[in-house]
């Protein structure tokens, strides 16, 4: 299974897939990383692993065009699955449809509570004990898609939210490796919007 992943800054997500991709931890391979922001760290750091890494500059151009230079270049490397890694870009319905549940997402919350940006904050404005972490397939809504795996993360009295978030992010690293692990073993299927796993033999 060829992984393809997109990013736009830190790349923490993407690095720990790598590092499970490198070590054989991950039945994948990673087909390519592109991004949109040309001094993402998370593009620098696959170039240092040497990866196939590429920035695409999107200034200037329609969405639908920028989408389907990226969707080019994902296919070039053969790419079968698709995964959003911090990746600070809405999907036009042409890219999601060229990967029909083939896009995964990473989000710090329980969806479908607190979509959008800023997810920790909404979850402590919000007052909320537990938030946590979604893997997704990606359909043409914003984090709407059928949810693969969560994990629950105690909001405790003294967070804020760089402590939330970093509590949250140790979690989405074991959990986006774990979805792709699934999906590698053949074990994921979408019926509808529900994601149904068979047990691993
Ligand atoms: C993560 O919190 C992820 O859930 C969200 O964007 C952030 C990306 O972080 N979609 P990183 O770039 O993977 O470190």
């Amino acid at each position: 299974m060829i992984l393809g992943i997109l990013l736009s800054g830190r790349g923490s997500n993407f690095a720990s897939i790598a590092e499970n991709v490198l070590t054989g931890k991950l039945p994948c391979e990673i087909g390519c990383v592109i991004s949109n922001v040309a001094a993402a760290p998370g593009l620098e750091r696959a170039r240092q692993w040497g990866l196939n890494a590429y920035f695409l500059d999107s200034k200037g151009k329609e969405r639908a065009a920028f989408d389907a230079e990226v969707t080019q270049k994902l296919r070039s490397h053969a790419v079968d699955y698709v995964c959003l890694a911090g990746y600070m870009r809405l999907l036009s319905p042409e890219f999601v449809s060229a990967f029909p549940n083939r896009i995964l997402n990473i989000h710090p919350s329980l969806l479908p509570a607190f979509p959008g940006l800023h997810s920790q904050r909404q979850a402590l404005e919000y007052g909320v004990r537990y938030s946590g972490c979604t893997v997704h397939f990606v359909d043409a809504g914003l984090d709407t898609g059928p949810i693969i795996l969560q994990v629950v993360v105690p909001v405790l009295p003294d967070d804020d939210e760089e402590s939330l978030s970093a509590r949250i992010l140790r979690e989405e690293h074991r959990i986006y490796s774990e979805a792709i692990r699934l999906i590698a073993e053949g074990r994921v299927e979408v019926e509808g919007r529900c994601v149904r796993i068979r047990s691993g033999k």
